[in-house]
C-alpha cells in the first residue's frame, strides 16, 4: 500500500464556504415533487402536513441549506397564479415537457414556502422569462414579499398567509440559451434587465438576482453578461453542467452497468467541472476582480439513461459507489472555489437524476450521494484552508485522490478525501503546520463501484466509523479503493 502525505495549514485562511455550496434542486419533473416530496393530507404514507416525513427528516439530517425551484425547464413554462388558492379548484394542465404527467398544480407557492421552513432552508425561487410577463413575476415578488396594503399582499393574505416570507434567491430565467428561450446572450442581457428592474426589495427583503448563466464550456455567453449586466444588480450567475460517462446525450449509459473504462471516462467527465470553473472565473475576474457576483452552479450531477422500463421523460435513474465519487470530487472542487461560488444545486433531490433519496410508494432509500452530502456537512460555514495532497493517476488520466479541508468556529480541522482509483489503497498521513494533532475521528463511505442501495436492501452502502492511528502529532487513515472519507481533527 503507498502512503501519501497531506499537509494543512489552518492558518491559511482562503475562503468562507458558504453552507449553499451544499443545496439542491427540486423540479416539477417525474416524481421529484410528487411522490418524492408531497404526497398529500391523506396519503397512507407517513407525512407532516402533506410532505413525506421520511424526507423532511433526511434533508434536516444533512443540514439542507437551500432549495431551487420549480424549475428547471419547467420554470419558464410555470405561472405561479395557477398554483396559489383552493387546491381542488387549481388549474390542471400537462407537463409536457417532462413526460406528459398531470400536473394539478396541488404544489406551488404556499407549499413551496412551507417546504422550506419544515426543512430550515433558504427557498431559491426560478423565475419565468422564457413565457410569462415582466408583470408576472414582478407580482409574484410582490405577493410573497411584500407586508404593505397592495393587490398581490392581499391575495396572499386571501390564501391564509398574513406574514410576507422572506425570499433571497432569485432566478430570473433558466437555461436561456436553451429550453428557457433560445435567446441570444445579448437579447437575454437586455431581458435580465427589464425583468430584474421590476423585482423590488420589499419590506426589508434583499432579494440576490441570479442570472441564467452558460451551458458548459459557453465562455461568451458569461463575457456577454459581465459586460452588459453588472451594473444592473446581478448578484450571481448560473453555470449548468451535468456528468455524462460517454459524453454522447443520445447514449448516455447505464447507471448501474458500466465497465472499468466507463467509470474512469465518468470520472474524467466529471474532472471537467474543475476547468469550466476556472475558465468562467476567469472570465468574471475581469470584469469583477472582487468577485462581488457569484458564479452559482445551479445544475450539477450525473445523467444516465433512465432505468429500464421507466418514463423516459421522468429522468429517474439508480445511484451507486461511482456516483458517491462524483459527489465527493465535485464538493471538493466547489469548496476550492468557495470565494467565487457561493452556491450549488445537484440535480436533483428526489428521484430524479443524481438524486439523494429514492422513493417507492412508502418506502425511502437514501443513495450513496446522500451520504456524501451527510459526510461533508462539517464544511457548511466554516472556511477553507491551504491543503494539499500527494497524487498519482489512477487511469484515463484521472487522478486518484481529491481534498478539501476546512476550519471551523472552534478551530476544529475537517478534511474530505476521495479515492476514485478502484485497484489502490493508500495510508493518507495528514500533518499540519505550526500544531500537532492533538486528537481525530473519520467517517468512511466505502464499496465496489457498483454497490448501490435499493428498496429491499437500503443499507448496503452507509457510513461506517474510519480508524484514524494518531502519533507524534499526525493522524493517519487508510483510504480503501473507491471511496469518500471524512476526518475531523483537533489541533
Ligand atoms: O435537471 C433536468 C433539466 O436539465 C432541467 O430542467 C434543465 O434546466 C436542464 O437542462
Amino acid at each position: 500500500m503507498k502512503t501519501v502525505h497531506l499537509t494543512l495549514n489552518p492558518l491559511e485562511k482562503l475562503s468562507h464556504i458558504n453552507p449553499e455550496i451544499y443545496g439542491n434542486f427540486s423540479e416539477h419533473l417525474g416524481r421529484c415533487v410528487y411522490d418524492g416530496i408531497f404526497v398529500g393530507e391523506d396519503s397512507d404514507i407517513p407525512n407532516i402536513e402533506g410532505y413525506r416525513s421520511d424526507v423532511i427528516d433526511a434533508f434536516r439530517q444533512i443540514k439542507l441549506p437551500v432549495l431551487r425551484w420549480p424549475g428547471g425547464c419547467f420554470a419558464d413554462e410555470y405561472h405561479w397564479r395557477d398554483g396559489i388558492g383552493e387546491r381542488s379548484s387549481r388549474k390542471k394542465m400537462i407537463n409536457t415537457h417532462w413526460g406528459g404527467l398531470v400536473e394539478d398544480n396541488s404544489f406551488g407557492t404556499h407549499e413551496f414556502m412551507r417546504l422550506c421552513e419544515l426543512v430550515g432552508c433558504e427557498p431559491y425561487i426560478s423565475g419565468n422569462i422564457g413565457s410569462g410577463t415582466v408583470e408576472e413575476l414582478s407580482n409574484w415578488i410582490e405577493y410573497m414579499t411584500f407586508d404593505g396594503v397592495s393587490p398581490m399582499a392581499e391575495l396572499r393574505r386571501k390564501n391564509g398567509r398574513e406574514q410576507p416570507w422572506k425570499l433571497k434567491y432569485l432566478g430570473v430565467g433558466n437555461e436561456s440559451w436553451g429550453c428557457g428561450g433560445n435567446m441570444r446572450p445579448e437579447y437575454y442581457s437586455d431581458l435580465y434587465r427589464r425583468y430584474a428592474t421590476y423585482c423590488r426589495n420589499y419590506s426589508g427583503n434583499e432579494l440576490f438576482k441570479i442570472a441564467s448563466g452558460a451551458n458548459a464550456d459557453d465562455c461568451n455567453w458569461t463575457e456577454v453578461l459581465m459586460k452588459q449586466v453588472t451594473p444592473w444588480h446581478m448578484k450571481g450567475m448560473s453555470l449548468h453542467y451535468y456528468t455524462l460517462p460517454t459524453g454522447d446525450w443520445s447514449h448516455k449509459g447505464s447507471a448501474t452497468e458500466f465497465d472499468e473504462q466507463e467509470y474512469y471516462k465518468t470520472i474524467s467527465s466529471t474532472l471537467k467541472m474543475e476547468e469550466l470553473v476556472t475558465r468562467h472565473s476567469a472570465v468574471m475576474d475581469r470584469y469583477d476582480p472582487e468577485r462581488k457576483v457569484g458564479l452559482i452552479v445551479d445544475e450539477w450531477g450525473t445523467w444516465y439513461d433512465v432505468e429500464p422500463g421507466t418514463n423516459p421523460g421522468f429522468l429517474y435513474q439508480q445511484n451507486t459507489m461511482r456516483d458517491a465519487i462524483v459527489a465527493g470530487i465535485n464538493l471538493n472542487i466547489f469548496n476550492a472555489h468557495s470565494a467565487r461560488i457561493p452556491m450549488a444545486n445537484i440535480a436533483q433531490a428526489v428521484n430524479v437524476l443524481q438524486a439523494i433519496l429514492l422513493t417507492e410508494g412508502a418506502k425511502t432509500v437514501k443513495t450513496p450521494t446522500y451520504h456524501v452530502f451527510d459526510l461533508y456537512k462539517q464544511h457548511q460555514d466554516a472556511d477553507l484552508i491551504y491543503s494539499h495532497i500527494e497524487n498519482e493517476l489512477a487511469a484515463e488520466g484521472v487522478p486518484s485522490l481529491s481534498q478539501s479541508a476546512s476550519v471551523n468556529a472552534e478551530g476544529d480541522v475537517f478534511v474530505t478525501i476521495s479515492n476514485a482509483s478502484l485497484t489502490e489503497s493508500y495510508t493518507v498521513d495528514i500533518a499540519a503546520a505550526f500544531a500537532g494533532v492533538k486528537s481525530a475521528e473519520g467517517r468512511l463511505l466505502t464499496g465496489e463501484v457498483h454497490e448501490h442501495n435499493t428498496f429491499d436492501e437500503p443499507d448496503r452502502v452507509t457510513i461506517k466509523p474510519l480508524t484514524v492511528n494518531t502519533a507524534d502529532g499526525k493522524a493517519a487513515v487508510i483510504i480503501p479503493p473507491c471511496s469518500v472519507a471524512a476526518v475531523t481533527v483537533k489541533l
